[in-house]
């Protein structure tokens, strides 16, 4: 959450930070800000958008700034609590992603000493602390100030008497530096700064970095010098434009069948999972992950249990990091739990947690990431990529489906390692799953119906998602994306668990989707629907290519291309991406921005 990018070079800053800030818009944007190296320090800072702040931002020459796009936890967002923060004589300015646990208690110390604020920040703490701790040197004056601080954060400090120098630290939240050509970089991830290098170096918690146009220092957290490793990542191209879309959102869901296939070659060319050493016996697994990760997830666990009959258990990373540890761990170590992290982003802070917590009690953990060279795949014992390119809409679309399809070959994989899928099987599978993009591509084709049900829904008070077994996770993903993009009420359910409570809420304006594959639940949800409609819920029922029953029981129906159940919610996430889009294109909401969130949540 927030995005931080800094600049020292031999170019103009402004338009440089400007420009890598935009693509970190997604972290955060309720406000922004920007602080350059005049003969003193000028900040400018602004509510709401990027736009709004640029609007008033003077030109300036310098070569050196730090800017930041806001995702508020302390202070609504406002022009006094938008960052960069200064002291009162604007000799230090910062910028600061995370919070700061202790903030009240040093805030209120510092204003015994005399300090003046003008903020409800946290983040206001830190300029008036290391603007008290400097002496010259501006490395000691925050290596200083964190033996003050508690909590998680990414700093990035600039000071009136250091022309060419950001001093930047992190703890637990994203920090990267990229090296330029008598120019470097400090940001909050890579896409910030891709246009311009591709050469990164990833500090580690609490190691503070001196940048400036010619050099790098490292210091540990003792502050003596480090080395450090410079690492090539791979350069995004498509990343940051609508090629002709209204929204990202719309984009990442049509470009649904490249992201399967992309991936499909990094898993069935490339195979990932030959190298994860998963030969061992595995006593259970536990999938963990948040949001629509988690919902990959849940629907990882009906296949890799159908397949491989090992126990699978699924938690949000906020739970499992503060949960019991691991059951089986300290146990026979040849049949320990293999755990398995969820997350688009990799800088989730939970699911970081939750990967360390495992680690620590001995687990075998594997992540499985969108962005290579994130936090997690540096911290995990394996890594599975999922080839999405970069998504930049808040509401997480593709990469949700080449999460699930990643848990499908892991799942295959497991089963043949395990020897309860033959090689023929094995290849049946594969060939299934190669299908998946053609699958998907239909259902893009058939938008316009999907469009033409958006009528039943813009007047509801509340909209129900039901499902059952492998598909009781699409019906929460689908209910997350609504209410995410909308703000319209919305609720996942089992179909079989309406009956006891939520039936009392249904009537003609709490609309129902409900998706009936026939699989073995297939006859049990029918009578859940005749069970809504019962109850005057419209239902609108996704079903299999040539069902006979659902369209005389639901008052509207969309039927999916021909698929095995098993892997039906491909197409049923596509539909409930779509249907939710075009609500909330209707209702004229901020799609790619949904009110109070943010990309990558980085806090607790
Ligand atoms: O980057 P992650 O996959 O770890 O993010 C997890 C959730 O924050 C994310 O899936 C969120 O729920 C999406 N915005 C939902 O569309």
């Amino acid at each position: 959450m927030c995005g931080i990018v800094g600049y020292t070079g031999n170019k103009q800053a402004q338009d440089i930070v400007l420009d890598s800030l935009k693509k970190l818009e997604y972290r955060g944007y309720d406000s922004s800000g920007i602080a350059l190296k005049e003969d003193k320090l000028v900040i400018c800072k602004k509510e709401g958008p990027i736009s709004n702040m640029e609007e008033i931002l003077p030109k300036s020459n310098s070569s050196l700034a730090i800017a930041h796009t806001r995702w508020a936890t302390h202070g609504v967002p406002s022009d006094a609590n938008a960052h960069p923060h200064a002291d009162a004589d604007n000799s230090v300015a910062v910028v600061h992603n995370g919070t700061i646990d202790n903030y009240l208690d040093i805030r209120e110390n510092l204003e015994e000493e005399g300090y003046k604020f003008v903020s409800e920040s946290d983040s206001e703490i830190l300029p008036i602390l290391i603007s008290k701790y400097y002496a010259g040197d501006l490395v000691e004056a925050l290596h200083n100030s964190l033996s003050d601080i508690q909590g998680i954060f990414t700093i990035a400090v600039i000071h009136e008497n250091h022309p060419d120098e950001i001093v930047a630290v992190r703890h637990e939240t994203p920090l990267i530096i990229g090296l330029g050509n008598s120019e470097n970089f400090v940001a909050s991830d890579i896409y910030a700064v891709l246009k311009y290098t591709q050469q990164i170096i990833y500090p580690d918690d609490n190691q503070i970095v001196r940048v400036t146009p010619e050099s790098i220092d490292l210091f540990d957290s003792s502050l003596k010098p480090l080395e450090y490793v410079v690492e090539t990542v791979e350069k995004y191209t498509e990343v940051a434009e609508k090629g002709g879309y209204e929204h990202f959102m719309l984009k990442e869901i049509f470009e649904q069948p490249k992201a399967l296939q992309d991936s499909q070659t990094e898993l069935f060319i490339d195979n990932p999972l030959e190298g994860l050493s998963l030969n061992w016996k595995i006593g259970s697994i536990s999938i963990v992950a948040c949001g629509t990760s988690y919902h990959a997830g849940l629907v990882g666990k009906y296949v890799i249990e159908q397949l491989t009959a090992i126990p699978v258990s699924v938690d949000y990373s906020s739970e499992f990091r503060y949960a019991a540890p691991v059951q089986g761990v300290g146990g026979i170590l040849s049949s320990r739990p293999l755990v398995v992290l969820i997350s688009q982003s990799g800088e989730t802070a939970d699911t970081l947690a939750a990967a360390r917590a495992a680690k620590q009690q001995g687990c075998y953990t594997i992540a499985v990431c969108n962005v290579p060279g994130s936090r997690i795949t540096r911290e995990v014992d394996g890594v599975i990529i999922t080839k999405s390119g970069q998504e930049i809409g808040v509401a997480a679309t593709k990469t949700f489906l080449t999460q699930m399809q990643a848990l499908y070959v892991l799942g295959t994989h497991l089963a043949f390692n395990s020897g309860s899928l033959d090689h023929p099987q094995l290849k049946l599978w594969e060939s299934e799953i190669r299908k998946l993009p053609s699958k998907i591509t239909q259902v893009l084709n058939s938008s316009e119906g999907i469009k033409s049900l958006v009528p039943n829904f813009v007047n509801a008070k509340s909209v129900f998602f039901v499902g059952r077994n492998i598909n009781y996770p699409l019906a929460l993903e689908g209910a997350l994306k609504l209410k995410e993009i909308s703000y319209i009420h919305a609720e996942g359910y089992p179909a079989g668990e309406l009956k006891h409570g939520p039936l009392a809420l249904l009537g003609e304006d709490t609309p129902i989707i409900a998706v009936a594959m026939q699989d073995h639940t297939y006859s049990k949800l029918l009578s859940n629907i005749e069970e809504m409609s019962a109850r005057k819920a419209p239902v609108i029922t996704l079903c299999q290519k040539g069902d006979q029953h659902v369209p005389k029981i639901s008052d509207k129906y969309f039927e999916i291309p021909e698929i095995d159940p098993v892997l039906s919610p491909f197409p049923v996430a596509v539909f409930m991406q779509l249907l939710s889009y075009y609500i909330a294109h209707e209702l004229g909401t901020d799609i790619d921005k949904p009110r109070n969130l943010a990309k990558s949540v980085t806090v607790e």
